[in-house]
């Protein structure tokens, strides 16, 4: 296979992580620089593939991580898929989409199960005791979309008789791979 056939079926991947329920790259890790102990890192849900390879992730305004991207907005991200044995890290910018317009129509498209993940009356980590019960607000949510810019993909393919390491970077709008040693 060539670097191009690699990144080709790895975003096809990717692609299918926000098409497929049950499909491992639905969830990614999101690692983020956090301003007091170095480092944040939690999972989350590929909601968007854009065009550009942009993604997309849904969260709570008020969350840490918007904080910490307003501050550092580099992030990595990590994917896994175990059948496969492949690996994508991707490293970009996030930043959170303010256009009240665009958050409004996907929104709309939460189902309404879901949308108690935005709809807390307490900020996610707020110290509450073990009896309270968590409130949700009725009328607005602090729904926000993130979007990484992606800059590089590196990927690891486990395989026999040679494991596969290639990072892709992008330059002027065009992908190109380098083989790494694995
Ligand atoms: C499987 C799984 C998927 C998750 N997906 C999301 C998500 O898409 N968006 C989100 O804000 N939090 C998601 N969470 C919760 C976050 O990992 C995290 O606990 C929360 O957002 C607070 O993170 P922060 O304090 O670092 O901002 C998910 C948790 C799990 C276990």
């Amino acid at each position: 296979m060539s670097l191009n056939e690699y990144f080709d079926a790895a975003i096809l991947e990717l692609k299918k992580g926000t098409s497929q329920k049950k499909h491992p790259f639905r969830y990614f890790t999101l690692a983020s620089l956090q301003p007091n102990t170095g480092i944040g890192i939690r999972p989350e849900v590929l909601r968007k593939v854009e065009e550009n390879l942009d993604l997309i992730f849904y969260t709570d305004k008020r969350s840490a991580k918007i904080e910490e991207i307003k501050i550092h907005p580099r992030v990595s991200g990590l994917f896994y898929h175990p059948k496969k044995l492949l690996q994508l890290k991707i490293v970009g910018q996030a930043n959170a989409i303010e256009d009240s317009a665009t958050l409004k129509t996907y929104w709309n498209g939460v189902p309404t199960k879901a949308r108690k993940d935005y709809t807390t009356n307490l900020a996610p980590g707020t110290p509450i005791t073990d009896e309270q019960a968590v409130d949700f607000l009725e009328n607005e949510n602090h729904f926000v979309m993130v979007r990484i810019q992606v800059n590089e993909i590196e990927l690891v393919q486990l395989q026999r008789p040679e494991h596969m390491r290639i990072r892709f970077q992008i330059t002027n709008g065009k992908w190109n791979g380098t083989r790494l040693v694995p």
